[in-house]
């Protein structure tokens, strides 16, 4: 059994891929969350091939029982929850007179329903790791659309903002258990979310998945004083998608 253990979600690819090989190579044992069973494969082939403890399970994080299935197996393998990084996320492009209800309830299911799941569910296993070490933590990922909302990007705003909100609540009701929450408020970041946007911002420009891992693996260091409720990574001059679609 690792000293430690993580569960990642989105996993599979971008942000979530490189935070969990990151938290595997501190010496994590990292439970890989995604949807799609194939491609979730390939990264667990990977990170396995590198030598690190991980598990893969495929599930949905729009989906209650999921959770509670994903949770209950980590808790079977590791036997505990050090880090947990609430990563998983979707963002669908929409003018207001065209938004349809069921692409708003998968942003809103998969972005934001999934924090209050998931914390419930690893309530007991993050209560402990804070009462042993004081630095149980988990990442949640917003956006900087989160911070500033984005034109046709409404929905996917709102429960990025939501995502910072239910953060900054978490650390008032946790804290006394050393749990510790983060929001990450990245601008663009180089992965396969980007892709619509790189005729007008070379990959190059954005903002790269070692940039968040370099933040997550500060969090990690911090003294059990120490809490930092919200990460905003902005591109220079503070750029956003306004202006560029
Ligand atoms: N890239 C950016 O510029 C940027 C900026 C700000 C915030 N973010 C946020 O960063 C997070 C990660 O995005 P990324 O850029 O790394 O994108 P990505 O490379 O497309 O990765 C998204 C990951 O989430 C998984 N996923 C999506 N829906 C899921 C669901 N319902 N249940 C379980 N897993 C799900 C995907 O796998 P499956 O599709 O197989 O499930 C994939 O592993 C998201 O929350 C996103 O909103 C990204």
């Amino acid at each position: 059994m690792p000293d430690r253990a993580a569960i990642v979600t989105g996993a599979s690819s971008g942000i979530g891929l490189a935070i969990a090989r990151m938290l595997a190579e501190e010496g994590h044992g990292v439970t890989l969350v995604a949807r799609r069973p194939q491609k979730l494969q390939v990264a667990y082939d990977q990170l396995s091939a590198e030598g690190l403890d991980v598990r893969h399970a495929a599930a949905n994080v729009g989906d209650e029982a999921d959770i509670a299935r994903v949770v209950s197996d980590h808790a079977n393998a590791y036997g505990r929850l050090d880090v947990l990084v609430n990563n998983a996320g979707i963002g669908i492009g929409a003018p207001i007179g065209e938004l349809t209800a069921k692409r708003m309830d998968i942003q809103l299911a998969t972005n934001l329903r999934s924090l209050p799941l998931f914390y419930r569910e690893a309530l007991d296993l993050l209560s402990a790791a804070g009462e042993e070490h004081a630095n149980a933590l988990v990442v949640n990922t917003s956006s900087v659309a989160g911070k500033q909302g984005e034109a046709w990007l409404s929905v996917y705003s709102a429960t990025k903002a939501g995502v910072i909100a239910f953060t900054q609540a978490m650390n008032r009701e946790l804290g006394d258990r050393g749990i510790k929450s983060t929001a990450l408020c990245p601008a663009f970041v180089d992965t396969a979310m980007t892709e619509f946007v790189r005729d007008r911002v070379a990959p190059q420009e954005m903002i790269q998945t070692s940039d968040i891992v370099a933040a997550v693996r500060m969090l990690l260091t911090l003294s059990a004083g120490c809490v930092v409720p919200e990460i905003v990574f902005q591109l220079p001059g503070g750029r956003q998608l306004e202006g560029m679609i």
